[in-house]
């Protein structure tokens, strides 16, 4: 009687709430998401108070330790690779005959040597010196004139420090120029293992 008195008569709660959910369905439903998410976002930057970002709810690619361009702690580079003792000074080619060994050769300095020799230089003048590498075959197969000498023969014994230096120093018409991928002392170390050949 109240409820008729008031209009209330036909006043069904879920009734209500069906039809009010199938008029915003119908509306395109983003209420349903769009609502959710802004109530996350308000209480993600209630939460977050004080932190550098406001909204933090995917916090782990704030806080990592990632290093940006020269920012400490800076990596060292590896010991010897950056040059700090000045560079090659240019040797007058008249000169370099003449020019002593600075290097004195003992087991030691030949062994160093020899490591070099096997790196740089045995694909193309063999393990052993002979002028027999594995490179050298390609030269000989495709009738190169100049082939890697014998490094043990007399024509090269005989030549002085200086200018088997000169040689590696400068390359020639097969052979890289050394001078710029091997140091001065490295192509020192090397004129002794060569000699240590004979
Ligand atoms: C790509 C092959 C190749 C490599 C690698 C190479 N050489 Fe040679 N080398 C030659 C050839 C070819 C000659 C002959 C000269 C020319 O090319 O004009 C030669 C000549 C030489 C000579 C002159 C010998 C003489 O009596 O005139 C010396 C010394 C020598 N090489 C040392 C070295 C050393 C030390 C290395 C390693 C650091 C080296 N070579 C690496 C190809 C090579």
């Amino acid at each position: 009687m109240v409820a008729k008195m008031f209009g209330l008569g036909r006043f069904r709660p879920f009734r209500l709430w069906q039809e009010v959910g199938a008029s915003q369905r119908k509306a395109g439903g983003f209420s349903m998401v769009l609502m959710p998410l802004a109530v996350m976002l308000i209480a993600a930057g209630c939460i977050g108070g004080g932190q550098p970002y406001p909204a933090d709810y995917f916090p782990e690619m704030h806080y990592q330790s990632g290093i940006r361009y020269q920012e400490p702690p800076r990596l060292q580079p590896p010991a010897g690779s950056v040059p700090t003792k000045g560079t090659d000074v240019p040797v007058d080619p008249s000169q370099i005959s003449a020019m002593r060994n600075p290097v004195t050769r003992t087991d030691a300095t030949i062994a160093k040597g020899k490591t070099l020799y096997m790196t740089n230089c045995s694909m193309c003048h063999g393990q052993a010196g002979k002028g027999d590498g594995l490179v050298a075959a390609k030269f000989k197969n495709a009738n190169a004139t100049t082939l890697p000498n014998d490094l043990t023969l007399p024509a090269t014994q005989s030549k002085t420090d200086g200018q088997i230096w000169g040689i590696i120093t400068n390359g020639g018409l097969n052979m890289p120029r050394w001078g710029t991928l091997l140091t001065a002392e490295e192509r020192w170390l090397l004129v002794g293992y060569i000699k240590s050949l004979r």
